[in-house]
């Protein structure tokens, strides 16, 4: 057996640390109500049915319901106007009863997302993904969840710098390869793994090489949706592999199952820790969704503390 065969891959069980989570804000939820009779609430906004976009909207209701918040849903049809969506997202911003709001994306063609997600009133953007969040979180004000001024951070790389903080302590000094450079994941990444004093390489469409580049890196974060993306040469051994992809595929079966980016058993083996997918990053977002909502409304309800 050579070296490289002896490596013992860890596991990042997400489902446990997202339930972990959770349960501390469903607590915080509870002792929120307590102080002051209000429940947080959280409106989702979904346009059209595309169909992946339908199950993550289901699950968001259901948990934030679970936790003891006020769920507000707003499923539109296809044919909704651009002009239609800013004025609901207007009066959702004017609604105390509501302290976060989602517009799932993507939205159907014809409606610029840009603008919509700009129309959030920042204080309500739990999806961190408006301009004044992104500055925020850009210029490292934000910190993490629920901390003093901090912007509010997108949910899916906050679960996974959570995730990392949790394996591994401080990052300091590691060499980050984030591969995307999407706005709901690649980009605030590099910029949460920048705070942690990580030395960050971005790798994108247009980056010749991915592999020689992700070969380098000590935390692998890929977020494309291309199956089959990374294999085992593209892992430096013992280094620590977080899977955001998540794509339904179509067994020889005939059954459904989720795949990330990263070829699972060839990864098993090479990596120090890796995500599996399901049960890796996915809970992750759902439990920072609930976070980010509980940090808006307890700015909300309570200004000064
Ligand atoms: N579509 C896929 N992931 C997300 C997310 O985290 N937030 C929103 N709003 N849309 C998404």
């Amino acid at each position: 057996m050579n070296a490289e065969s002896q490596i013992e891959t860890r596991l990042i069980d997400g489902k446990a640390y997202a339930a972990r989570l959770t349960a501390e804000t469903k607590a915080e939820v509870a002792a929120l109500h307590e102080r002051h009779g209000v429940a947080p609430g959280l409106a989702v906004v979904l346009v059209g049915n595309n169909p992946a976009s339908e199950v993550y909207v289901r699950s968001k209701i259901a948990h934030t319901e679970a936790v003891g918040m006020r769920s507000v849903s707003h499923l539109l049809p296809g044919s909704t106007g651009q002009e239609e969506l800013l004025a609901l997202v207007g009066r959702l911003n004017a609604d105390p009863a509501v302290h976060g709001i989602l517009v799932q994306l993507p939205l159907p063609t014809g409606i610029d997302a840009a603008a919509v997600t700009a129309a959030i009133a920042p204080a309500k953007d739990v999806d961190g993904l408006g301009p004044m969040n992104v500055g925020l979180t850009t210029l490292g004000v934000a910190a993490g969840p629920g901390e003093g001024l901090a912007g509010l951070v997108p949910c899916t790389p906050l679960g996974c710098l959570l995730l990392l903080r949790a394996e591994l302590g401080t990052l300091r000094g590691l060499h980050a390869v984030v591969v995307g450079k999407s706005n709901l994941m690649g980009r605030p990444m590099a910029q949460l793994l920048l705070q942690e004093e990580c030395t960050v390489t971005v790798c994108h469409g247009s980056t010749p090489d991915v592999g020689a580049l992700a070969r380098l890196a000590d935390i692998l974060v890929v977020a494309t949706g291309q199956t089959g993306l990374v294999r085992r040469g593209w892992i430096k051994p013992g280094a620590t592999v977080i899977d955001v992809g998540i794509t339904r595929v179509t067994t020889p079966e005939g059954r459904t199952r989720l795949v990330g980016d990263v070829v699972f058993e060839e990864a098993m083996g090479r990596a120090g820790r890796l995500t599996p997918v399901p049960g890796g990053v996915g809970p992750m977002t759902i439990a920072c969704l609930l976070r980010n909502t509980l940090t808006a409304a307890r700015r909300a309800l309570e200004p000064g503390r």
